[in-house]
């Protein structure tokens, strides 16, 4: 039987499986290993199944044993990999893409909502008891028939787009390339980033994280957005220039913010905690038992693939 390494814990259903499949070293009690920790652990092993807990770097990978020839992370995001040198060193890097679509939407509607209707707040004062009912009181923005901006319409994003047509809202997106018209159901397409935020009341971030999507809301291009406008962000934490968005949420620029993942996580930038026009969620995005349960069978549907079928894996990345 085929060697593999799990770096974090499973599911109880997704152990079983595995455990059917190979020959496994659980994470038991979940620790978070440390890079010489997974190094010594692998060493005899085929596979590493991983998470986006575990930063697998150029250096890393490089000190992977030879038998490694697969990294299958329990993510759609793999901005954890170094891809390319795993490709250099003949390893295979795997996702877990469509399972996780649906959740992931949710909460990005979540996020909106939660920000836009000031839930933050809410919560506070209910708690407190010390609140009156008046018709002013905690006014929110209405999503209803607003311009919702969408940067990136892979499956998440056109997922959200979906739910945000049950608001009204018309839909815009950016994206790398232009999707064709039966995947944009009337969605519209602005091929400049600025143009995208001129046009959004309301913006879901739903990019992969990458170099390439690094501080894409900057204080320059924050600039470029209808005043009072209410971002939401369960993609990557590096998306947004930290400082620039606490500058913009204080001028009320930008009227609230709903995040679901970090620059570094589980940190924060603490100047966000001096905030009211903030929703937070600790990276709920796929955690739900369905969800998580999809993860680990596609992660292990990987890792079966290849070393067990000698087949290329369907999630491959490199
Ligand atoms: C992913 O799959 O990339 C998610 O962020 C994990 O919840």
């Amino acid at each position: 039987m085929k060697k593999i390494l799990v770096t974090r814990k499973l599911l109880k259903e997704n152990d079983e499986r595995i455990k059917n499949l190979f020959d496994v070293k659980l994470n038991e009690k979940d620790q978070l290993y440390s890079s010489e920790e997974i190094l010594e652990l692998s060493k005899d092993c085929d596979g590493i199944l991983a998470f986006t807990t575990t930063p697998f770097n150029k250096d890393m990978i490089m000190n992977l044993p030879d038998s490694v020839k697969i990294i299958s992370n329990y993510a759609v995001g793999y901005g954890n990999i170094d891809v390319e040198a795993a490709q250099k060193r003949g390893i295979v890097v795997t996702n877990t893409p469509e399972v996780l679509t649906d959740a992931t939407a949710d909460i990005s509607i979540l996020l909106l909502l939660g920000a836009s209707r000031r839930a933050y707040e809410g919560r506070k004062a209910a708690e407190k008891e010390n609140w009156l009912w008046s018709s002013d009181y905690l006014i929110g923005k209405q999503m209803t028939g607003k311009k919702l901006g969408i940067l990136g319409m892979g499956r998440i994003g056109r997922a959200v787009a979906k739910r945000a047509r049950a608001f009204d809202m018309e839909i815009h997106y950016h994206n790398r390339n232009q999707l064709s018209s039966d995947l944009e159901e009337g969605a519209i397409y602005h091929k400049d980033i600025n143009d995208l935020f001129r046009n959004s009341e309301f913006l879901s971030i739903n990019c992969p994280g990458s170099k390439d999507t690094e501080n894409l809301l900057n204080e320059e291009t924050i600039k470029n957005f209808p005043d009072r406008v209410v971002i939401a962000n369960a993609a990557r934490g590096e998306v947004i220039d930290d400082d620039a968005m606490i500058k913009a949420m204080k001028s009320g620029k930008v009227f609230a913010l709903g995040l679901d993942v970090y620059r570094g996580e589980p940190k924060i930038n603490k100047k966000y905690l001096d905030l009211d026009n903030l929703f937070l969620l600790p990276h709920l995005g796929s955690a739900t038992k369905k969800t998580r349960i999809a993860m680990g069978d596609r992660a292990i549907d990987n890792l079966d693939a290849l070393l067990n079928q000698n087949q290329v894996p369907k999630d491959k990345v490199n």
